[in-house]
């Protein structure tokens, strides 16, 4: 299936993995750019020379286009520019507070900028910085999100703005895909979809949380970093919920100290980079304050395996997905939905 997004970005489908901390490793993008698809890898939650040893991975498992998501506003930012320019990736992605002069750098060396949005103004104003294409994250979707859902924001998105627009936010499978295109998306992105996956490299007793989720347990909350963030309901995320003042500031503390101890930064760099963003009205002092709880619990799910101990990101798509297929299965189980779906279609006239 060929659109401007799969023009744009040189892969088969016009089907995006996106960046997941801690999930979208390099066998990932990898997998699902051997599959046909194209792979954000997560460069966000990565030191630059994690980023950089990632990049080396996918290329000596594939020579399929893929893409690097990281955060403009970090104190590495630019040492990420200039590894996604050395190694020539095809796209990167980022969401808050985008930097005009790495964009500009970006597509200078040729890289496609395809930032996420959850609002028609941010698409604009994306669009008018550079962008490429935009993702727009309907509320249904994984991980920070707003509140509007994607069959209200994708059509705004599209009438707003003259870039190819890929829908994310509750997509997991063909009739999803038709769904978008026919509302004037270029594609679909998804992430929960490809969490629940055989590649995923999240472990197993954690992944089977996300297939027991019924939709009405996955829900938005601020509690985790101030932030709206949507999650599984766990015994995690309530006792978050129930915490006083005093208890929410302890939380942020110890983990902010042990944050600052993992990756190797002082904390007056996280407090440097977090009050650059209260100063662009990105995020707030006690959201600052709280910047170090997301990473922290989300990993003690994600990646040490104690789903009922940490925090569960989840788009609300988890409540109606019920198996891991590999990346390669899920991927042609979606292409052959779209074509059932437009065959149906077509046969109503
Ligand atoms: C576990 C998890 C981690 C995420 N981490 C990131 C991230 O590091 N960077 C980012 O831009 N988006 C992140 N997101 C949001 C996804 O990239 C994507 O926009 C969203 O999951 C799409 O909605 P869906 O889950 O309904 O497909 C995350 C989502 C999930 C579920």
């Amino acid at each position: 299936m060929k659109t401007a997004l799969t023009d744009m970005l040189g892969c088969q489908y016009p089907l995006i993995q996106t960046a997941m901390g801690w999930v979208a490793d390099a066998n990932l993008v990898a997998a699902t750019a051997s599959a046909g698809g194209f792979g954000f890898l997560a460069g966000a939650v990565m030191s630059p020379a994690e980023i950089d040893a990632s990049i080396l991975e996918i290329k000596a498992k594939t020579d399929k286009p893929f893409g690097v998501n990281f955060h403009m506003y970090v104190k590495d930012a630019e040492e990420i520019v200039d590894l996604c320019c050395k190694h020539k990736v095809a796209a990167v992605s980022y969401s808050r507070s985008p930097n005009a002069v790495f964009v500009e750098r970006l597509k200078s060396s040729g890289i496609k900028c395809i930032p996420t949005v959850g609002a028609a103004k941010h698409a604009v104003k994306a669009v008018a910085m550079g962008a490429d294409a935009v993702v727009v994250q309907g509320g249904e979707g994984g991980g920070h999100t707003g509140s509007v859902a994607s069959t209200i924001l994708l059509p705004e998105v599209v009438d707003s703005v003259n870039v190819p627009v890929v829908a994310a936010g509750g997509f997991k499978d063909g009739r999803g895909l038709v769904a978008a295109l026919a509302l004037g998306a270029s594609g679909i992105a998804m992430g929960t979809r490809f969490l629940l996956t055989q590649e995923s490299p999240v472990p197993a007793v954690t992944k089977n949380q996300y297939i027991a989720a019924r939709p009405e347990a996955i829900n938005i909350s601020k509690r985790l970093d101030g932030l709206p963030q949507r999650m599984i309901s766990n015994p995690c995320l309530s006792e978050l919920e129930k915490s006083s003042a005093l208890g929410m500031w302890a939380l942020a503390i110890k983990n902010g100290l042990a944050f600052a101890h993992l990756t190797n930064t002082s904390l007056f760099d996280m407090l440097k980079s977090a009050w650059k963003m209260s100063r662009t009205g990105d995020i707030s002092v006690a959201q600052t304050m709280m910047a170090a709880n997301a990473p922290m619990m989300i990993q003690e799910a994600m990646v040490k395996g104690h789903p009922d101990e940490g925090i569960l990101p989840s788009g609300q798509v988890a409540g109606i997905i019920d198996d891991i297929p590999t990346v390669e299965e899920l991927i042609q189980r979606i292409m052959r939905e779209s074509e059932q779906a437009l065959t149906t279609i077509k046969s109503y006239s």
